[in-house]
């Protein structure tokens, strides 16, 4: 099954590009039935039109509030059929609303070993800190700003002689890697958050979960068809 996603964007779309490239390839399990900007007129909108993909722009600029911005995103997301969401530099914090909109089904990617460096300018954070390792998180969205159970996580050596532009790209590569793969692992029902962390499933216990037969994980594993 193909999962029907949207991706929100703010700026560049490189994560986007990295989604799109994973599908166009056949290894990403997913289609993007929209790409939605709160700006105008950023380099992502123009990214998804070349690969023929919906793009929709709605400038919170516009709204009275938060929710009332999220809620016709909201409706843009549903009017799409979409069933999950990839915020990939979206930067907007979203209402319980939204979160409540997609249980479970909303990702964020995070230039930062989470928890350490929520917020703006993670990578410079995290360089003027001056930590030794930071990375890229992928986590579940929740009601806090860049928080919520983790999926996957990257990391890359940050020095003293490393500056804020150079650990952001290093970061930024890193970022097209892992964010395909988690939400291939969504896409393909392998994620089963469980008391706030999540467990990656083998694609055996996803068979097992999904079918209607009461629940309980077989070991070894069944062979098709039992
Ligand atoms: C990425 O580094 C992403 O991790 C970050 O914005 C950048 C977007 O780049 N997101 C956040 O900081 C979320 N708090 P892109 O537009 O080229 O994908």
């Amino acid at each position: 099954m193909t999962l029907p996603i949207a991706v929100l964007i703010s700026g560049s779309g490189s994560n986007l590009q990295a989604l799109i490239h994973r599908i166009e390839q056949g290894v990403l399990d997913a289609r993007i039935q929209v790409v939605v900007s709160n700006i105008p007129g950023v380099k992502g909108l123009e990214r998804a039109k070349k690969h023929g993909i919906h793009t929709c722009v709605v400038p919170h600029a516009e709204y009275p509030s938060r929710q009332a911005h999220d809620r016709a995103v909201i409706d843009t997301l549903h009017s799409f059929g979409v069933q999950a969401v990839c915020l990939a530099g979206y930067m907007r914090l979203i209402s319980p609303d939204f979160v409540q909109a997609f249980p479970d089904k909303i990702l964020n990617i995070h230039p930062s070993l989470l928890p350490g460096f929520p917020g703006l300018h993670a990578q410079k954070q995290a360089v003027d800190y001056g930590v030794c390792l930071s990375g890229a998180t992928v986590h579940f969205v929740d009601q806090e700003l860049d928080h919520g159970p983790v999926i996957i996580q990257a990391a890359v050596p940050v020095g003293p002689d490393l500056g804020e532009k150079e650990a952001a790209q290093r970061i930024l590569a890193l970022e097209h890697r892992i964010y395909p793969q988690a939400v291939q692992w969504l896409a393909k029902g392998r994620l089963h958050i469980e008391q706030g962390r999540v467990h990656l499933l083998s694609p055996q216990e996803v068979t097992v979960l999904a079918s209607s037969e009461p629940p309980g994980l077989i070991s070894p594993g069944l062979d098709p068809g039992f």
